[in-house]
């Protein structure tokens, strides 16, 4: 466990000892070392808000939707409350928050549906940075003519190349499917991948003015599940491919079949979780927006010293190649998640040795197929993944950096 350490300015602070209560699995063991779960880009792990709202959903609310009697009465509460705690963390209204299983699921429900009003020629921009969940969905309706056009990245510091981002929009853009943090393209419907963004950083549609993003409680904190804001206007307009009975009122009518309702419940509570974690650095903010404001400003500037730290330690080992931006000036482009190859190491040998170690990483390209063959680390493993969230510690990153450095030296 770690020596508990509080940042903060003259009246915000952070206490990481309290964040670190908040969630059981923290305590796990593995060969006697405390588990350092630095594995949250693929899923964070979560507080016992989140767990006491998924059980208590199952004892008191567990019922179908719109039943005239008490549990289904509950439960139809439940979802209310899910959808107003969603619209305050995207920043828009409750009736533009959609559930569904997960972002890739919820994406290729959309991309079938505005593929319905789309012809042949028509033109849609993905780019090298995403994901696969924000480009086979796009990819898919090549099937209908629609021309798919990819953004590079600049090699350098792995981001998107915002000339060529120009250069491939066009009058026959439809759509532009980007990653967290790019302007509105004109013309263009704009669909962000928020899914990495979430767990670091507050999001706002309306100062984005996109008309959807996506994102997945499970990578912030919540339950197993996938969520879309999408502008009111456009959900109304296109048309999912739904069952005929099921209400064709938006949002619900993009929500295919019965939802996984206990995790709903869930994602309200990760949403509160976080802004507690807002209130408790400052308990002068009122509502949970600012709350949320709060907790995420304390959270990047914990996370940047962190990752602040791990770059640092990184640059002393022989052999390490990051990819990304390392320069300390530019962190507030950038989340504290980093990759980075050893030597001809194959970063599964890598993230096995450390899981040994109870150090928990990923290896491997992410589902990020377009970046990993454009680096040339695809035929090689990819890479070695360490994201750091706000319940991680300093204490962590130098076990980290003990045992990369241990590995170096066999
Ligand atoms: C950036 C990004 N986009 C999309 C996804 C897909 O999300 P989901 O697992 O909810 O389908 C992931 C999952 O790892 C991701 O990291």
């Amino acid at each position: 466990m770690s020596t508990p350490v509080m940042h903060g300015t003259a009246n915000k602070t952070f206490d990481i000892a309290w964040v670190r209560e908040q969630f059981p699995s923290l305590k796990l063991q593995v060969n006697g070392h405390a588990a350092a779960f630095l594995d949250g880009p693929a899923g964070t792990q979560v507080p016992k808000q989140v767990m006491d709202a998924v059980q208590n959903y199952f004892v008191g609310a567990n019922a179908n939707t719109y039943g005239a009697f008490l549990t289904s009465r509950r439960n139809d509460e439940t979802i209310r409350s899910a959808r107003a705690a969603m619209a305050d963390f995207f920043n828009c209204d409750s009736n533009e928050v959609v559930f569904g299983q997960n972002m890739t699921t919820i994406t290729f429900a959309l991309a079938r549906a505005i593929g319905r009003e789309l012809k042949a020629g028509d033109e849609i921009v993905v780019t090298t940075l995403d994901h696969d969940a924000n480009v086979a969905p796009w990819r898919a309706l090549e099937e209908k003519g629609v021309v798919i056009r990819q953004v590079d990245v600049r090699e350098g510091d792995c981001t998107l190349d915002l000339d060529d981002l120009k250069r491939k929009i066009s009058a026959k853009t439809k759509l532009v499917a980007v990653g967290y943090k790019l302007a509105h393209a004109a013309g263009a419907l704009m669909f962000i991948d928020a899914v990495h963004y979430a767990p670091h950083g507050l999001i706002d549609v309306k100062s984005l003015d996109c008309d959807f993003l996506v994102c997945s409680p499970y990578k912030f904190f919540g339950p197993h599940m996938g969520t879309l804001y999408g502008k009111r206007e456009r959900l109304e307009k296109f048309n999912p491919y739904k069952v005929r009975p099921a209400t064709n009122t938006s949002p619900e009518c993009w929500e295919t079949g019965t939802q996984v309702q206990e995790l709903i419940a869930g994602i309200a509570a990760a949403v509160d979780y976080i802004a507690e974690l807002g209130r408790r650095c400052d308990p002068s903010v009122k509502s949970r927006r600012e709350a949320l404001q709060t907790a995420y400003r304390a959270a990047h500037q914990y996370e940047t010293g962190l990752l602040s730290r791990l770059i640092a330690g990184l640059q002393t080992i022989p052999g390490v190649k990051m990819f990304g931006i390392t320069d300390a000036k530019r962190f507030d482009e950038r989340c504290a998640t980093l990759s980075f190859r050893l030597g001809g190491h194959h970063p599964t040998e890598i993230a096995t040795f450390l899981g040994e170690r109870g150090i928990f990483t990923w290896d491997g390209n992410f589902y990020a197929l377009n970046l990993s063959q454009r680096l040339d680390v695809e035929q090689h493993g990819g890479v070695l993944r360490v994201g750091l969230v706000h319940y991680n510690t300093a204490d962590e990153v130098d076990r980290l950096l003990g045992a990369l450095r241990e590995f170096a030296a066999r």
